[in-house]
């Protein structure tokens, strides 16, 4: 188990918990369903098919620790981080409660199999609240979702305030019957439990392509070769797909804080306000004690000046409401995948004969919209009908979020001219330990950072999805791509999130020695 590292983005869920590992894939085989990503999307899934005896093979790039679900802040909840209101305009008042359904559904599942297979993860049901955030002067708006959530069939209740110190933002909307867990805990016991039905794990097994129709299966990076009749890509953000699915959504990074307090300081509910970005707050318990767990401050990936001021920015926010909270002991961040109209993308792959399967658009609702893809995905395998096919399939045209389309695919167009500028600065000499620039080189451009002990490590700043020019990440010691939130590791240019397939490639630079830390280069070097 990781200590408390503070500054190096390790969740809490991370650092007080231990996973189990999966051996990689060694040779090539066959099953009846692959399944790319063991996050809590594509373990659902190997969970449920395992259990209705179908031979699954789930294939994971790194570990349990590597993807979204590592990095969740575990907020259970079929009261959605979107307002019901604007399903209702969406969707309309029947999908609406669609939606409410199978949020409840999902929350449920993951009830029930924590009990079935004894996962001990925390698991508990709390209320969750809806409070006004300050800042937000919109008349009427807690009163227009407890309308639109009651229409939807949610229970929800107006109260003058969350109880205790959640009280401090006045007027709220209660949801009984949310919940909360210890992500990983509950990762790792659905994996062993998967496992115990059959299924056959790989970690560090990168999945290089899929195929669909009558040969589907996927190649792996090392050029390993899994047959099946249907293949399910749970791996957040597609990278199989070049461009239908990501008009449709935007990755968004989110911040969070885990600080301690004193056992009972703060209740043990969820709340989240109604500002843009909003803010989200629970509790956490551990054989360690209790923690605040705060986040927020989200930015669309890869156009975001000061990710680095972010965690500032939280702690001050937390600070204000809850002065009691003690010392930050996690801070961490992770992408959120949002969709123009709220609702994942769970079901055929468009672009993609009938036997490939999508799971993506998870927005902050992604832990309950990966177990609906674990309810969802093995219905259509398996050809069964489902309530909610409709309204989470993939290749759906929701009309009225044109404006939200337009408004996300405009949004990065400016970002392709970037390829055609200079570069941040002229020469490497110029990089500081700890600093990164981009440079101009011939008709393209190079990623450059020099970690603190003074190395170089440079790489094409192409993103290779679509040709974007990547931007410095300094929370997280990243190249990110400003067009559709790919995000590549600084030190060697491996690919963090899609939906780019593979990483940045390195560029050779003139050899230069080490620095020490805090010591500038003494001689130039140009690329
Ligand atoms: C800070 C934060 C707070 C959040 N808070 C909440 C919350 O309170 N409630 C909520 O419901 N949701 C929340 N979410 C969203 C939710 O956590 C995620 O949407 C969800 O965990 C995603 O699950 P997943 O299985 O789709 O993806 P992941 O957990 O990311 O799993 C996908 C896996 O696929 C693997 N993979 C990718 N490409 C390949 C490849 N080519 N080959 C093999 N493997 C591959 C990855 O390594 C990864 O392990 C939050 C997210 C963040 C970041
Ligand atoms: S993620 Fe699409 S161009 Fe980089």
């Amino acid at each position: 188990m990781e200590a408390n590292l503070d500054r190096d983005s390790v969740s809490l869920w991370m650092g007080t918990a231990d996973t189990p590992r999966f051996a990689p894939l060694a040779a090539d085989t066959q099953c009846d369903v692959c399944i790319v990503g063991a996050g809590i999307a594509g373990l659902t899934t190997a969970y449920r098919l395992a259990g209705e005896g179908k031979d699954v093979v789930v294939l994971e790039q790194r570990d349990l620790r590597g993807g979204q679900t590592a990095r969740t802040s575990g907020h259970l909840c079929s009261a959605l981080d979107d307002r019901y209101y604007d399903l209702e305009l969406l969707f309309g008042e029947d999908g609406a409660r669609r939606a409410a359904r199978s949020h409840i559904a999902a929350v449920d599942a993951i009830e029930a199999i924590c009990a079935r297979e004894a996962i001990d993860c925390g698991f508990a049901r709390v209320d969750g609240y809806l409070v006004q955030g300050r800042g937000d002067t919109r008349a009427g708006i807690l009163d227009r979702e407890y309308d639109a959530a009651s229409r939807a069939g949610l229970a929800v209740e107006r109260v003058p305030g969350a109880p205790g110190a959640l009280s401090v933002f006045g007027d709220a909307l209660r949801f009984p019957g949310q919940a909360r867990f210890h992500a990983l805990r509950y990762l790792g016991g659905l994996a062993r439990a998967a496992q115990a039905r059959g299924a056959r794990l790989h970690g560090d097994t990168c999945v290089a392509s899929v195929e669909g129709g009558d040969d589907a299966g996927v190649v792996t990076e090392s050029g390993l070769r899994v047959r099946a009749a249907a293949v399910v890509v749970a791996a957040n953000v597609p990278f199989n797909d070049r461009l239908a699915i990501h008009t449709k959504q935007a990755a968004y990074r989110t911040y969070v804080l885990a600080l301690r307090i004193a056992d009972g300081a703060v209740p043990d509910a969820l709340l989240w306000d109604t500002l843009d970005p909003y803010h989200y707050i629970r509790i956490a318990h551990d054989a360690g004690g209790s923690w605040l767990v705060v986040g927020g401050e989200d930015r669309k990936v890869g156009q975001d000046d000061a990710p680095e001021a972010r965690y500032d920015q939280l702690e001050a926010w937390t600070r204000e409401h809850f002065p009691m909270a003690r010392a930050v002991s996690y801070r961490w961040s992770g992408q959120v995948i949002e969709p123009v109209d709220s609702l994942a993308f769970i079901g055929h792959n468009p672009g993609f004969a009938d036997n490939v399967y999508v799971a993506t658009g998870d927005s902050g609702n992604g832990l309950t919209h990966g177990t609906l893809a674990g309810l969802l995905l093995p219905d259509l395998i398996a050809g069964r009908d489902s309530e909610f096919a409709e309204l989470y399939a993939p290749n759906r045209k929701t009309l009225r979020a044109a404006d939200e389309y337009l408004r996300e695919n405009a949004n990065f167009v400016p970002y392709y001219g970037e390829l055609v500028t200079g570069g941040d600065v002229d020469s490497t000499a110029e990089l500081a330990p700890g600093e990164a620039a981009v440079l101009r080189h011939g008709l393209s451009k190079v990623a450059v950072w020099r970690d603190p002990a003074g190395t170089l490590h440079a790489h094409s700043a192409i993103c290779p999805h679509l040709g974007c020019v990547v931007h410095w990440n300094g929370a997280e010691t990243s190249w990110d791509c400003p067009c559709h939130g790919s995000r590549f590791a600084a030190a060697d240019g491996a690919r963090l999130n899609g939906p780019a397939d593979h990483g940045l490639a390195s560029v050779l630079l003139d050899a230069e020695p080490a620095l020490p830390p805090g010591e500038r280069p003494s001689r130039q070097v140009h690329l």
